[in-house]
């Protein structure tokens, strides 16, 4: 077997790897989703939980997969293979590249909301009402596919740029962007009327709500916000130097993504509760705060529209400008699954792999901009199965075939003192025992509720 190593990129830096593979895991799952499940599950204490399932489920899985790509320097199905024999490892490998084609399919349809409108917000404040409503359309299919189209083009063309070129220079840029909007629009929120009441629901924890359900729905958040579970950042971690400290990298990411989910719901709570000030009803008849689309595409833009004149363009394109980044830097890691697999396995080369695997996933997403009813569906069977499905064999093969002596083997590179720190006792008791067993426990109730 020949070894594509030229076609296979390097990170340029240490911190490029870890801006890219924070920006994968940053996206609407943390600005958009994380903010809805603090508001349906109560609060606080949410994010106290979902704190506790990033640390002790995700950050060993994400340690997994960066030691397992690392090992193996290979897409996701080429690493399983060359680490176990038969026919099954492979399909570890391909279960992932398979989500990841889906979960892009529909994720572009929400990008490309979130992306038009960027333009609706200038169109409103601009004076063009009919094109502002156009855009604020959801069920207009050939708007959505318009919007879809061109996030598609974008994400295709940096996965095109390589591994340094495309996603590290793209995501090196976007991301302190990002973070700088985000906390300039907090400071703002928190001058205005409303937003301490905001603040302190965010804030103060409600116990009383706490049950097993919100304890799977946040395991099922911390899976998808951080990226896991498709061999996305294993991927990422295939084009990792040996000199760089795994276990480091994982936490950096993992504090990031947890960091800008909180700070997303620091924005967005307080910001419901600015608007409610001004008149805009954010709550359904039985109190509970409105959620998902309706938080985002309703909630917000009206909250905007309230702030008037200079703010509300600005705050409103910012707010939107944000979330089409965090969703762009998404976008790249989804797509550099299925393309890294074609260049590894086929020997196809990169600008074709992305054109052409990219020209399959906007065919899908065109697709569903036209019946966006399917989002749901989808989300359903590849987000909330798929990947904790694929979370659990891969912590299964590491642990019972590759074994975590030789990943620990793997993960000792660029972290010398490993065997002096407590690492080596508890990492293996994690991905062996704990984190199989309460994603089998996730798996199998959302198996039970979906056929119930
Ligand atoms: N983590 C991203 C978000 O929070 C979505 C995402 C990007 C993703 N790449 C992934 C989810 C790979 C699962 C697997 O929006």
């Amino acid at each position: 077997m020949s070894e594509h190593r030229t076609e296979r990129g390097n990170w340029n830096s240490k911190l490029g790897f870890v801006l890219a593979a924070a920006g994968s895991a940053v996206g609407l799952g943390n600005i958009w989703g994380f903010p809805t499940q603090v508001a349906e599950n109560g609060g606080a204490s949410f994010i106290l939980i979902y704190l506790i399932c990033c640390l002790i489920v995700g950050l060993p899985v994400m340690i997994a997969e960066f030691a397992i790509g690392r090992n193996t320097r290979r897409n996701p199905v080429g690493a399983f293979k060359k680490l176990g024999n038969g026919w099954f490892p492979p399909l570890i490998g391909l279960w992932g590249v398979m989500c990841g084609v889906m979960i892009l399919s529909f994720y572009l349809v929400v990008a490309g909301w979130t992306f038009g409108f960027v333009f609706g917000e200038i169109f409103y404040f601009t004076g063009l009402t009919g094109a502002s409503e156009w855009v604020a359309d959801l069920g207009n299919g050939f708007k959505n596919a318009i919007f879809t189209i061109l996030f598609m083009i974008a994400t295709i063309a940096i996965i095109t740029g390589g591994v340094s070129n495309g996603i590290e220079r793209a995501t090196k840029t976007m991301m302190p962007i990002l973070i700088a909007v985000l906390i300039i629009m907090i400071v703002y929120v928190f001058t205005l009327r409303g937003s301490m009441d905001g603040l302190r629901l965010y804030l103060l924890p409600d116990f009383s709500v706490v049950n097993t359900s919100l304890v799977f729905a946040a395991l099922g958040q911390a899976f998808f916000s951080l990226s896991l579970g498709m061999g996305a950042l294993l991927t990422y971690g295939s084009y990792l130097k040996k000199n760089q400290n795994i276990v480091e990298s994982a936490t950096y990411v993992t504090l990031a993504d947890v960091g800008i989910a909180f700070l997303a719901g620091l924005l967005i709570i307080p910001a419901m509760f600015v608007a409610q000030y001004s008149g805009i009803t954010i709550m359904d008849e039985d109190g509970r705060l409105f959620a998902s689309t309706t938080l985002v595409f309703d909630v917000l833009p009206n909250l905007f529209k309230s702030m008037g004149g200079f703010f509300g363009l600005l705050f409103g394109a910012s707010f939107f400008v944000l979330l089409s980044m965090a969703a762009l830097t998404s976008t790249i890691s989804l797509l550099e699954v299925p393309v890294s697999y074609l260049i590894d396995e086929h020997q196809v080369s990169r600008k074709k792999a992305s054109i052409g695997i990219g020209g399959l996933v906007m065919l899908f997403a065109v697709i569903i901009s036209f019946n966006i009813n399917l989002i749901d569906v989808l989300a359903t069977i590849f987000n909330n199965v798929g990947l904790p499905l694929g979370g659990l064999m891969l912590c299964t093969f590491l642990a019972w075939f590759w074994k975590s002596e030789k990943a620990m083997d793997e993960i000792r590179h660029g972290f010398e003192d490993m065997d002096n720190t407590l690492f080596p006792k508890i990492w293996p008791v994690f991905v062996t025992y704990i984190c199989p067993l309460l994603i089998a426990l996730v798996l199998i109730t959302t198996l039970y509720n979906l056929i119930r």
